[in-house]
């Protein structure tokens, strides 16, 4: 079959779901996956065909983008830190938010010049743990997760990427899942309210993984308090805490924050203009005295 007749089913069938440029982005990333080609190859052969074996995945995918399954999943892969991280329903995919807090984290590690140990709390697909790993290269990273299936997952991306990762499978909520000394602690943690589901989209609501999301609407910032906790008693005096935060919990980010020993608190806006991402240093004892 002509590539581009699958082109035009793509568009039949997809275009009442998805805005025409992204049915074409999903197209191109499946010729690059699928096909190992370009995706200027219809413009280079526009008669570029392909056999029965190499259109099935194509078919298969557009029934699965039908159902508002996320393109990632499909593919089997995310890109990220423009690093390209195996992914599956067990993980989070990673955000491009999730980037801009990694990139603090560097931006600090870098002028600093240091050889940190560094805890990423709720790993997932391992996305930030291992991309530190990867770019700071003295670094001695761990990543600690709930789920036993995604922690699998962090662990081909570590092997992926060539890098070595502590991993710990333990709850973040228990007191003694991590003791250590750590000179940055990072975390993206759950923090959609039930009450903000509603205005997901399909792909996240319906394939996402609840429990990488979603906290009750009595206790939005029940993470942020035991990750406090856990950074406040566990990082180094002038170490710091990075937190992916919920844009629409910002101020009470900070005044949790402000409740133990942490200074120079700073909450972020992402590229989207949402308070996205909050930075605190660890205060010593010498300095609080
Ligand atoms: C928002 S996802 C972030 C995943 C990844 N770090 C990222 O940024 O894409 C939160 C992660 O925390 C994990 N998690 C949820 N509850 C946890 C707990 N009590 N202890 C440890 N990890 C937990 C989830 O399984 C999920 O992988």
């Amino acid at each position: 079959m002509k590539l581009k007749a699958i082109r035009e089913i793509f568009h039949r069938e997809l275009d009442k779901v998805y805005p025409k440029e992204e049915v074409d982005s999903f197209f191109y990333r499946m010729i690059e996956e699928y096909l190992g080609a370009d995706r200027f190859v219809l413009v280079l052969n526009p008669d570029f065909s392909v056999g029965k074996n190499e259109e099935a995945p194509f078919f298969k995918g557009l029934s699965l983008l039908k159902q508002e399954y996320p393109i990632q999943y499909i593919l089997g892969k995310a890109w990220f830190m423009e690093m390209d991280f195996m992914v599956n329903e067990k993980v989070l995919i990673p955000r491009p938010e999730t980037e801009e807090l990694v990139r603090w984290v560097l931006e600090d590690v870098q002028r600093r010049q240091a050889s940190p140990e560094i805890l990423d709390l709720g790993t997932g697909s391992g996305c930030i743990a291992v991309s530190l790993a990867k770019l700071v290269p003295r670094a001695r990273v761990t990543g600690l997760e709930i789920s036993d299936d995604a922690l699998a997952v962090a662990r081909q991306n570590a092997k992926r990427h060539g890098v070595d990762v502590r991993w710990i499978l333990a709850d973040m909520m228990d007191a003694t899942a991590v003791k250590g000394k750590w000179d940055i602690v990072v975390s993206n943690p759950p923090y959609v309210r039930e009450k903000e589901k509603a205005a997901m989209g399909n792909n996240v609501r319906l394939y996402e993984p609840a429990t990488a999301l979603f906290v009750p609407d009595t206790a939005p910032l029940r993470f942020y308090e035991r990750i406090a906790q856990l950074a406040s008693e566990n990082l180094r005096e002038g170490g710091a805490l990075y937190l992916e935060i919920n844009q629409y919990l910002g101020p009470e980010t900070v005044a949790l924050l402000e409740t133990k020993d942490f200074s120079e608190i700073e909450l972020r806006k992402d590229i989207f203009g949402n308070e996205r991402m909050v930075k605190a240093v660890k205060v010593g004892t010498a300095i609080r005295a």
